[in-house]
């Protein structure tokens, strides 16, 4: 019987991009006209990641909906992920039955009752889980972590965030608000930097 025996995908691991993706040619879209001759290529469109963070607030909102929480965005990576998910939980909460009231901070630590972080990319998990060891002091009701991008690496410390927009290869990613030493912030596309591009923005 077709598919009778095959595995339910794993939702958990978000949109896996393999290791042989080649990406998108950069001359496919458009980019601010200074990153010409930085970068490789594009390996998700920004119109991919919003549709993709639509669904993950989609998702939380089903988790945990009908409640107040307090939205934790770990600067500056995660600004542009946490904009457009609360933006989108927004949308949600006028559009349905369901509702959720929030509150935005930026890593400013007291008593949170439920916390959701909103984090742009988990490589070792090393600082996600130094962030969440700060926070379980504080005794909130409720964690959970939200990350754009998670990075498949060979030895992983096996963190999970509850919510992942992206699996992606072990690549250093640039745009969408994720940095190399502060540039390609402003750049829309998550894109793979090229070595003219790391040279150039070395510090
Ligand atoms: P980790 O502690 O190795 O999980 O690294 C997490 C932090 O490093 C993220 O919050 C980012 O700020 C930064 N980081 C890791 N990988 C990348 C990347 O590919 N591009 C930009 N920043 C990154
Ligand atoms: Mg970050």
């Amino acid at each position: 019987m077709a598919g009778s025996s095959e595995e339910a995908p794993d939702y958990g691991r978000g949109v896996v991009i393999t290791d042989d993706w080649p990406g998108y040619d950069l001359n496919l879209f458009t980019y601010p006209q200074h990153y010409y001759g930085d970068l490789e290529y594009v390996l998700i469109p920004h119109g991919i990641v919003v549709d993709r963070t639509e669904r993950l607030a989609k998702d939380i909102m089903k988790d945990i909906g009908n409640c107040d929480i307090m939205v934790l965005c770990v600067l500056k990576g995660g600004y542009k992920f946490c904009a457009d998910l609360v933006e989108h939980l927004k949308n949600i909460s006028r559009n349905s039955d369901q509702f959720v009231s929030m509150k935005v901070d930026f890593i400013r630590l007291k008593s949170y009752k439920n916390v959701l972080i909103v984090e742009d990319v988990v490589g070792t998990g090393r600082t996600m889980k130094a962030l969440l060891g700060s926070i379980e002091k504080y005794k909130p009701n409720m964690i959970k972590v939200a990350s754009l991008l998670v990075k498949r690496r060979p030895r992983s410390d096996g963190f999970r965030p509850d919510y992942v927009g992206f699996e992606i290869p072990d690549l250093f990613v640039v745009g969408y608000a994720l940095d190399y030493n502060e540039y390609f912030r402003d750049l829309n596309h998550i894109c793979v930097i090229n070595e003219h591009g790391k040279e150039k923005y070395r510090v």
